[in-house]
């Protein structure tokens, strides 16, 4: 019983570290469940390490709303975004787009706003942009329709009373 308790507070302790397999599931539950609510969990791959370390720091005012955390998790969540952040690690070449397009004196918290992703978005008219199915570019999943599989292919864009997007 008490070998059970010890494993139990040694893996309380590690967690948010990427130290089993199994703990690095369990971070990301925590990132999906509590970034994820109000719009979709983003890819930590789309920001620099220093833009989330910034973001982390004042959730309280997170884009006029209040998202702050327990210290515990909000540690957790840091971690977790600032290991799997662009300038560590971009795994697919959209990911390292949007990284080599922020230039290092600059710290963007919106995605939206980087030069990779202006440029990519520069030519869909604001009339579906604006509309209610959309609202705005960081809703991303109401067009990339694998967004949340961190897919962005253009295969997969479907703009709301639109359709396939070609170009
Ligand atoms: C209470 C709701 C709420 C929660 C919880 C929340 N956010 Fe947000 N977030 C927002 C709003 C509102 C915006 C602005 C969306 C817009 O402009 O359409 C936003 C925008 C963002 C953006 C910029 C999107 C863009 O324009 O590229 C990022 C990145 C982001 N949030 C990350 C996070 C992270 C990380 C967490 C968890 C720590 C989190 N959010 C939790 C409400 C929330
Ligand atoms: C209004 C619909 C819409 C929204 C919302 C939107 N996108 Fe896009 N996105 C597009 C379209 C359309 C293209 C293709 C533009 C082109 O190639 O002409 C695109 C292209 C991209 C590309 C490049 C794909 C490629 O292979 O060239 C990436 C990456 C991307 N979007 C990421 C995002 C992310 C991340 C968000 C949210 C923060 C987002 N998009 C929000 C419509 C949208």
């Amino acid at each position: 019983m008490k070998k059970y308790l010890i494993i139990a507070t040694v893996a309380t302790l590690f967690s948010g570290v990427t130290l089993f397999g199994v703990e690095s599931k369990t971070v990301e539950k925590v990132y999906q469940k509590e970034c994820g609510s109000c719009h979709m969990a983003y890819q930590p791959q789309f920001l620099p390490q220093r833009s989330w370390s910034k973001m982390m720091k004042k959730l309280d005012n997170h884009f006029d709303v209040d998202a702050s955390l327990d210290a515990n998790d909000n540690k957790t969540i840091l971690v977790y975004l600032t290991s799997n952040a662009g300038d560590v690690k971009a795994s697919t070449k959209h990911f390292s787009k949007m990284s080599n397009s922020i230039t290092s004196n600059e710290t963007p918290l919106r995605i939206s706003q980087t030069p990779y992703f202006l440029r990519e978005h520069r030519g869909i008219p604001k009339r579906f942009i604006e509309q209610k199915e959309v609202k705005s570019l960081a809703n991303c999943t109401a067009c990339h329709t694998t967004a949340n599989q961190g897919s962005y292919s253009e295969r997969a864009i479907k703009i709301p009373n639109y359709g396939r997007w070609e170009d």
